[in-house]
């Protein structure tokens, strides 16, 4: 039976397959081509190698079959520019490449993109202009020092593709007066706003914590076994409404704060990890919650040795890349 194909970021022990993918799929051309040295040497660090940066960004999509590597390509977020793609030559013509530039896309979609470049060889052109590229005339290509490969800059905007919600988040960005490019200039993504919630608490003022259902029972499962070991954790705050999150951020408005200011602490609307009901801020008691000093709390160190076994993982930590400040209470639940 054949090995189903799966389209997944790739990790940092896939960059030897990757380069060797790179290698193997570099057409060769008649201006020249490369020699074999040149091939190494080009995918790991020609213009369209996938950086470090990307990588850990999640921006390096890889087709895998099987063991086998069979396409990659990366995301460059501020170029709002697709690099890189290759197809394993046992795998071309099979609509993998058109999967993955539609992979890419929809990355793209989730940091607020509504368009993406490209530069094409030219033999790869008439593939990009069915996937719905048009040649750019006057911009600049990209030079290859290596080989006399001709690119043409090509682009393809895709706002039609947006969906309703995250044209509600574009509106609801303008209205605040959030950049557009607010997902891609802090590497946010989109978080979709979960439908499907449990009741995890209800506080004596008689507001309802909730969780998505999966979360709900990893919590439960999270706070029995610190409370088996005499260490008391507590809901803070858990699932938050994009309307909620507009609350929040006008509240702070109204009360005289910068925006950059209040951004620093909560995500713009649309970006929350709140919405997706797998997000919990966590204290306990003696500590005020959403204070940093809560990483001085038993709470905090056994969650900090802890909470992976049950699936939660800290979202901000210091100096985190995506501006916003340190955040020892909140916990994603990603298992
Ligand atoms: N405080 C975090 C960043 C949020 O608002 O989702
Ligand atoms: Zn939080």
């Amino acid at each position: 039976m054949n090995a189903r194909v799966i389209i997944r970021p790739a990790v940092k022990e896939d960059q030897e397959a990757i380069s060797r993918l790179r290698v193997e799929a570099l057409p060769e051309t008649r201006e020249g081509g490369y020699s074999q040295g040149q091939r190494v040497h080009w995918a790991a660090s020609g213009p369209t190698a996938p950086t470090q940066q990307m990588l850990n960004e999640g921006c390096v999509l890889v087709a895998t079959c099987g063991p086998s590597m069979i396409a990659c390509n990366g995301l460059d977020l501020d170029r709002q520019e697709i690099v890189g793609l290759f197809v394993s030559p046992a795998y071309q013509s099979q609509g993998l490449g058109r999967r993955m530039v539609v992979s890419t896309e929809r990355l793209a979609i989730q940091y607020g993109l509504t368009q993406l470049r490209v530069q094409a060889l030219k033999p790869e052109v008439g593939f990009y202009q069915a996937c719905g590229y048009k040649p750019l005339t006057g911009n600049k290509s990209i030079v290859d020092h290596h080989a006399t490969l001709q690119f043409v800059p090509m682009h393809r905007s895709f706002s039609q593709r947006q969906t309703r919600y995250s044209w509600r988040i574009a509106n609801l960005l303008k209205h605040i007066g959030i950049p557009e490019d607010y997902g891609v200039k802090r590497r946010l993504k989109l978080q979709p706003e979960c439908r499907e919630l449990a009741t995890i608490e209800v506080t004596d003022q008689g507001r309802e914590h909730m969780l998505k259902p999966d979360a709900a029972l990893a919590w439960y499962r999270m706070r029995n076994a610190a409370d088996d070991e005499g260490v008391t954790l507590q809901v803070a705050s858990a699932f938050r409404s994009v309307g909620y999150q507009v609350s929040i951020i006008e509240r702070k408005l109204h009360a005289g704060q910068p925006l950059e200011e209040i951004l620093r602490v909560s995500a713009a609307p649309g970006y929350s990890e709140h919405h997706t009901g797998r997000a919990l801020d966590i204290t306990c008691p003696g500590f005020k919650p959403f204070e940093a000093f809560f990483e001085n709390s038993a709470a905090f160190e056994w969650l900090t040795g802890s909470a992976a076994n049950f699936g939660f993982s800290l979202s901000y930590p210091r100096n985190n890349y995506h501006q916003i400040a340190y955040e020892p209470w909140h916990w994603l639940y990603r298992p």
